[in-house]
This record gives C-alpha cells, sequence and structure tokens, in this order.
C-alpha cells in the first residue's frame, strides 16, 4: 500500500491501532515533547496532538517512530524487503527464471514510474498568503529547555543547482526568528549547501521553498543520502512505484509535493546570517549556536485544514533512528555493488550513524580490513563515521554483544587500529575544532601469519554436535522445562 499524503497514513495508522489522538490541550513548547519522548521510548504509538496552545492546528508525530510504522511508511511490511528488491536489482544477474524475469520487469516499470508528476492545482495551494502571514501561528515547537526558540523539525527543504537545474530535498531544521525569517541549518557537507555556495558564487539570492507533510516516502527521502545529482523526488517516485504529484510553486522557481499540507516559499540571501541555535539534537546532546543563513519567507500556500508534521530528537532511541536504520538496509546493496566482500552492516542507534560502523567482511587477503576501512571513509555521508570496527564474515554484526566480544578478544591496540583525519558530522563535539578531526578504523578479523601474527590463533569454544544432540533429548529428565 502507497499514501498519497500524510493525512493517508495517518488515517492507515489509527485503523492499525497505531496512532493516539491526544484530545487534552498541550503546549508546544516542551509539553509535547515530554509526552513524546515517554510515548517513543516505549516504543508507543504515532501521536496527534488535536489541540496545541495558540495554534488551530493539529500536530502529527512519531509517525516513523517504529520498525514497524516506519516500514508501512515505505509501502511495506518489513523495510529489509527493499534491500532484497535492490539487491536484486543490482545483482546484474542476467540467468533469471520467469518469476525473476516479471520482477526485473515489474522494477523497470518502477524506474520509469519514478518521474514527478506535475499538476496544476493542488491541494497544498487551497490557500495562498503573501502578505498576512506570520510563523507564530503554526504549532511550532520549543523541543528542549536549552533550545535557542522554536524549531521546525520536519521540513523538506527544496533548491535547486543553478547549473543543472536539478532540485534537490534535504531534512534542515529551522529556528523561527520572527513572523517571517527562519535559520535555515543546512550542514556545510549537505547538498542545500553545496546549491546554496553554486547560487552566491553567481551573485544571486537563491529562491527555496520548504514542504510540510507530503507522501511518507517523500519525507523519508530528504532524509536519504542520496549521491549529489539525485533527485530525491525520482527516488521517492521510484521507491513508491508511481510517481510523487507535484505543482509549481506560486511565488517561486520550484516545484512542490502537491499533496503536502504546508508551503514555506521564499529565499536566502548571499552573505547574510545570523547564530542559530542551541538545539537539542539527536547526539542526545546540545548542538551549539552558530552562524547559519537566514531564510525569508514571502508567501506561504496551505491545505484548508493543514496538520502539521513535526518530530522531536534527542537521545536515542528516537524517531529518527527508525529513518536511520532504514537507509541503512536500502544503501546497503549500494555499498554491497562496489564492495562484494561485505556481508552485512550494523550502525547501531547509539552511534547516531555517524560515529559508528560494525562491518562484516568475507577476508581474502592480508590487510583486507584496512581496504574496507579507507573505502568507508571515502563513501558519500559515510565519510563521517567516526568508529568502524570490521569483523570475520561469521560474526554476526546486528548482534552488538557479539560484535564487542569480538573486537574485545581480538584486537591488538598497536597493531589493529589505524587513525586517520577527515571530514566529521557537525553535530560531532569531540573534535578541537568543528567540523572535521579523528577517525578510528579497528580490525577486529582474526589475524594472518601473512599480517605478521607468529602465534597459533586459537580457536573458539564449541560443544560437540553429538553431546548438545544428548542434551537436548534428555533436558526434561534433569528436571529442567
Ligand atoms: C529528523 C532529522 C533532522 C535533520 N536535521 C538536519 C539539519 O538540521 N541539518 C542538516 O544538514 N542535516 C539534517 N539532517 C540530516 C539530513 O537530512 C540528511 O543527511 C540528508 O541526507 C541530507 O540531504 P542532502 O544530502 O540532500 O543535503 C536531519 C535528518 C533527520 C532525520
Amino acid at each position: 500500500m502507497i499514501w498519497d499524503d500524510l493525512r493517508e497514513f495517518i488515517r492507515f495508522l489509527e485503523e492499525k491501532k497505531d496512532l493516539v489522538r491526544i484530545k487534552a490541550e498541550v503546549d508546544p513548547v516542551l509539553e509535547v515533547t515530554e509526552i513524546t519522548d515517554r510515548i517513543s521510548k516505549k516504543g508507543g504509538p504515532a501521536l496527534l496532538f488535536e489541540k496545541v496552545k495558540g495554534s488551530q492546528m493539529p500536530v502529527a508525530i512519531n509517525l516513523f517512530g517504529s520498525y514497524q510504522r516506519m516500514s508501512w511508511a515505505l509501502g511495506v511490511d518489513d523495510f529489509n524487503s527493499i534491500n532484497q528488491r535492490f539487491t536484486e536489482l543490482l545483482r546484474g544477474d542476467f540467468d533469471l527464471n520467469l518469476r525473476q524475469k516479471v520482477e526485473a520487469l515489474y522494477n523497470l516499470y518502477k524506474l520509469s514510474a519514478s518521474k514527478p508528476k506535475e499538476v496544476r492545482k493542488a491541494p497544498c495551494q487551497e490557500i495562498v498568503m503573501e502578505r498576512d502571514f506570520s510563523l507564530f501561528d503554526y504549532p511550532v515547537l520549543k523541543c528542549w529547555p536549552g533550545d535557542g526558540g522554536r524549531f521546525i523539525t520536519l521540513p523538506l527543504v527544496i533548491t535547486k543547482d543553478p547549473e543543472s537545474g536539478k532540485q534537490n530535498i534535504g531534512m534542515y531544521r529551522m529556528q523561527i526568528f520572527d513572523k517571517k525569517t527562519t535559520g535555515m541549518h543546512w550542514h556545510t557537507h549537505h547538498d542545500g549547501a553545496v546549491n546554496f555556495r553554486k547560487t552566491a558564487k553567481l551573485g544571486r539570492r537563491m529562491e527555496l521553498a520548504v514542504a510540510l507533510g507530503g507522501d511518507p516516502v517523500t519525507i523519508y527521502a530528504a532524509t536519504a543520502p542520496l549521491p549529489y545529482g539525485i533527485e530525491e523526488l525520482f527516488f521517492a517516485g521510484f521507491l513508491r512505484g508511481k510517481p510523487v504529484e507535484v505543482v509549481r510553486a506560486k511565488t517561486v522557481d520550484l516545484l512542490v509535493p502537491a499533496r503536502a499540507e504546508i508551503i514555506l516559499e521564499g529565499y536566502v540571501d548571499t552573505g547574510e546570517a545570523r547564530k542559530e541555535g542551541p538545539f537539542g539534537d539527536h547526539t542526545g546532546y546540545y548542538s551549539v549556536a552558530a552562524d547559519y543563513p537566514v531564510f525569508h519567507v514571502t508567501c506561504i500556500t496551505m491545505r484548508k485544514d493543514p496538520i502539521y508534521p513535526a518530530t522531536i530528537v534527542g537521545r536515542p532511541p528516537m524517531e529518527d533512528c527508525y529513518m536511520g536504520k532504514a537507509t541503512e538496509r536500502m544503501f546497503l546493496p549500494f555499498i554491497k555493488m562496489q564492495f562484494p566482500e561485505i556481508v552485512d552492516m550494523n550502525l547501531p542507534i547509539e552511534g547516531v550513524f555517524h560515529n559508528c560502523a560494525l562491518i562484516s567482511i568475507k577476508k581474502s587477503f592480508p590487510m583486507h580490513a584496512r581496504k574496507i576501512i579507507n573505502a568507508i571513509w571515502g563513501l558519500g555521508q559515510m565519510m563521517f563515521t567516526k568508529f568502524i570496527l570490521i569483523f570475520d564474515e561469521e560474526v554476526n554484526v546486528q548482534n552488538t554483544s557479539e560484535a564487542a566480544w569480538k573486537a574485545f578478544n581480538n584486537v591488538d591496540p598497536a597493531r589493529d587500529i589505524v587513525i586517520s583525519e577527515g571530514p566529521l558530522d557537525v553535530l560531532d563535539h569531540s573534535s578541537p575544532r568543528p567540523i572535521y578531526g579523528a577517525k578510528m578504523g579497528i580490525d577486529a578479523t582474526k589475524k594472518w601469519p601473512e599480517e605478521g601474527y607468529q602465534r597459533e590463533w586459537p580457536d573458539e569454544i564449541h560443544m560437540s554436535e553429538e553431546m548438545r544432540r544428548l542434551v537436548d533429548k534428555r533436558w526434561k529428565e534433569y528436571g529442567f522445562e
């Protein structure tokens, strides 16, 4: 099942009894966070706050906040199935049986369905406001006590590459400065910032639109680490197997999701910056205030009865962890296509995706682990990974206890650790200076004589099969259940 907008998805979650409506009035300042955090930490449902102080609009939150809801949002029962679909698509195996041929044709059809479909009339433009509007009329959350203000937390920021005309959508939080301006917190490595620098070089101000809501796949796509130049709207259309409907924005030259709830249109001026933050971030720490561009909102279009979508981030697990896990599963086949020796990868949620990767490989030559460590540091947004641990293929990296046991026992710190330097995620607070610093690669594989290991590597302890079967058979006889 594929959802065309947020309200369809909300209705579905309600039918599945995985969304709770809160009728009591709540404050968008801290109270929504405290409630959502408690529900989130218990693995609870999505929430729809119907009465939010100071605004006419309901707030939808935690819509993606479980493995199940994240899968449903992508139109599948289990997002591992998307991993399988990509694996099959990329396998390049042309010796296909009939079922596989039909699947390959279906995948090709989906590729052709990926181009967004432009429509003339759109729900997101039922109301158009070019003058009398205030961002304070929206139920924008102040998430944590130390936050610098209220932040739009689930925005789809739409920019354009001035050279190719291609559009990018990224999710970058936006602090409300006043009625008509916000911060634009795109990290310097992200595509919104790249487009901004390109536009600035041409001496132009950059037109920009921000969609709130839309279909859940497009919302997810804004967070996906696509290579620069691959458009999120096409990727979303491919995942959906159905084009995303778009409409031309009213005052800027951009296409926006037609079935979004709210669209903010405006511009960012080159050379203008303002302190943004602090903000309680997904690392579980506040990101400190820093200078970021200013978004001037010149027009708001919206539905007659918009639902305001939000999320909160903080100490994991939170809603964004499930989005990150979907990305981990979905992008693994692409990584494996370049490095077929990779068996599996786990980005543990405590590492908040950019701090830690556990990777198992089919080791086939000396120092093979180091090849993969260096490769990962050169791979898209994986370049930020602060700790990479490489294991032999039989290690289940999804089991962090097993991975820790292997690493603590197999690693000789003098021999198996590589320290390098390079770009770090903007949110890293440990390095002496922002956005770059040290990274560590750890080779936790069994060491070979060719790698200089001259002792005998010990065998792992396992009971004999014969004895296991015997004890299985006699288990009740011993008096155990
Ligand atoms: C809830 C959430 C909030 C995010 N906030 C920001 C942000 O404020 N700034 C930023 O640069 N990236 C943020 N990200 C990460 C980017 O959306 C993500 O890296 C995305 O791939 C960037 O897209 P781009 O490569 O097209 O720029 C956030 C992700 C999520 C899930």
